[in-house]
């Protein structure tokens, strides 16, 4: 049975602002906890990464963003600062906004002057994020019209609920494309395309840039160790979520770039031998074994066309910084 909880908010002191917000995330957490299960006890060990994200894991990420290593994130936004007009030009204004992964709607707000959204569509996977990010969208009494819908798009993307057929723009910033392997990586673009249903439609996308391994290896494994901390905190996440009785200190984060694979890896490796009990059963870890944590793949500008292509998009535009540490891509439907 999908859980659907539809509220229509109006913050009375605020403006005269609303939003709707729409929850649509199914309640089959069974089904997602039973794949962590079978994850953790498959003879090559792995998790997926949306279990970084609880809060303390959302935190850390925010953290991770702060650290002298980490560029992306800081690059991606110099990016934007830069070319700002540049990019709202040859996407046009008065489009619809659809941001996929708005967490807290900072990076589509700075958007707003420049592309006079119709309407904005936060999408992501915690009610409680879009929740605060509409609240205070909705203070601005220049706010496009807000709505907001809460949905775990890696196993599906289905907007249709709150997008209107109109010329729509959907924002997916971040590299957070990375995290899909390059096949599904072109499903999850050839979903966003089959939401293009009217002409004048396209796609605005952050992609982080191969470059040299030094570089990447550390700005996933900072001196300061707050990626470490970010990964290990998985363990506790899903102690949480499955009673298991991971005890941290028996593992150490590793993340590095595997150059053939052209992605970061992470990984997490049992100092020690250690036995773990998942649901009743027991899985024996050897020292040095390792649990698969995450993937972020790193596109050269060619390689991201290409799937960009293949995905069914057409005359990518392409912005990068001076260094090309970092792709920002505009492509139409
Ligand atoms: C949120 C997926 C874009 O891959 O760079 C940061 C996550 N993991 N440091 C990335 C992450 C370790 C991040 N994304």
């Amino acid at each position: 049975m999908p859980h659907r909880l539809v509220t229509s908010h109006k913050p009375a002191s605020l403006s005269d602002n609303s939003f709707t917000l729409i929850n649509a995330l199914k309640l089959d957490t069974k089904a997602e906890l039973d794949a962590l299960a079978k994850g953790l006890l498959a003879p090559a060990a792995s998790l997926s990464p949306k279990f970084f994200y609880d809060a303390l894991g959302s935190t850390l990420y925010n953290a991770i963003v702060l650290t002298d290593e980490y560029y992306p994130t800081r690059t991606e936004a110099a990016i934007f600062e830069k070319f700002r007009r540049e990019i709202a030009a040859v996407i046009g204004s008065g489009k619809q906004f659809v941001d996929l992964g708005s967490g807290d709607s900072v990076k589509a707000e700075k958007w707003f002057a420049a592309l006079k959204p119709s309407r904005y569509v936060g999408v992501d996977i915690s009610e409680s994020a879009l929740n605060d990010a509409l609240s205070r969208l909705a203070g601005n009494a220049d706010a496009p019209e807000l709505f907001g819908l809460v949905t775990d798009f890696s196993r599906v993307l289905d907007v249709t609920a709150v997008i209107e057929k109109q010329p729509t723009v959907f924002f997916y910033p971040g590299s957070s494309i990375g995290n899909f392997l390059p096949d599904d990586a072109v499903w999850f673009l050839k979903q966003i395309r089959a939401h293009c249903v009217t002409h004048d439609c396209g796609l605005l996308i952050g992609v982080d840039a191969k470059k040299d391994k030094a570089r990447l290896d550390a700005a996933y494994d900072d001196a300061l160790g707050v990626t470490a901390a970010f990964n290990l905190n998985a363990l506790r996440n899903v102690n949480r979520l499955l009673g298991c009785d991971f005890d941290v200190n028996d593992w150490q984060h590793r993340g590095f770039y595997n150059e053939a694979m052209g992605r970061i890896e992470m990984h997490l490796e049992a100092r020690r031998a250690v036995k773990i009990h998942v649901r009743g059963e027991v899985r024996a870890f050897t020292a040095g074994e390792r649990i698969h944590t995450e993937n972020s793949y790193k596109y050269s500008p060619e390689q991201f066309e290409a799937i960009l292509h293949e995905a069914g998009f057409r005359s990518p535009k392409l912005w990068q910084d001076e260094k090309r540490d970092f792709n920002v891509f505009y492509a139409k439907n």
